[in-house]
């Protein structure tokens, strides 16, 4: 499955879509770096489950000037390919990136549509041009580590 995140009309719900997917991102890394057994993989993936909640703390200040309140969890709705069910029953540190880089995928696809919205005003893009960036780095990571495994 690849996500549908970031194919929103309405910007609201693009806002509201995109902190559900940055929520569900975050329960992978918790079921990532409690299975991994590479300190070196956990401590990168806890800096970048910490770049995913500054995501949902930007976006949801954004819902709250709008006069909405945010989120509070990911939904019942599957918005990533390797969501926590998925990573809790993996075994082994190289199956659990190849699930992880599955889920950046996921997040770069969104944040590269969001960038795109014909709504967004130049501040709003520049939160989203931002959490991409991070979202590239996050990938770019996960995969220069698989190469050498
Ligand atoms: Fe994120
Ligand atoms: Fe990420």
């Amino acid at each position: 499955m690849v996500t549908h995140v970031g194919t929103e009309a309405d910007l609201d719900e693009l806002v509201e879509d995109l902190i559900k997917l940055d929520l569900a991102a975050i329960e992978a890394y918790d079921s990532a770096i409690e299975r991994l057994s590479n300190a070196e993989y956990k401590g990168r993936l806890q800096e970048f489950r910490a770049d995913h909640q500054e995501h949902t703390r930007v976006l949801g200040a954004w819902m709250r000037q709008q006069g909405r309140n945010p989120p509070d969890g990911a939904g019942g709705k599957q918005l990533l390919t390797s969501g926590k069910v998925v990573l809790a029953a993996l075994l082994g540190d190289k199956r659990i990136l190849q699930a992880m880089k599955t889920n950046e995928e996921d997040t770069n696809t969104a944040y590269e549509r969001a960038v795109e919205h014909a709504d967004v005003d130049d501040d709003l893009r520049g939160v989203f041009a931002k959490n991409l960036a991070d979202e590239r780095r996050h990938r770019a990571w996960i995969e220069s580590q698989l190469a050498s495994l």
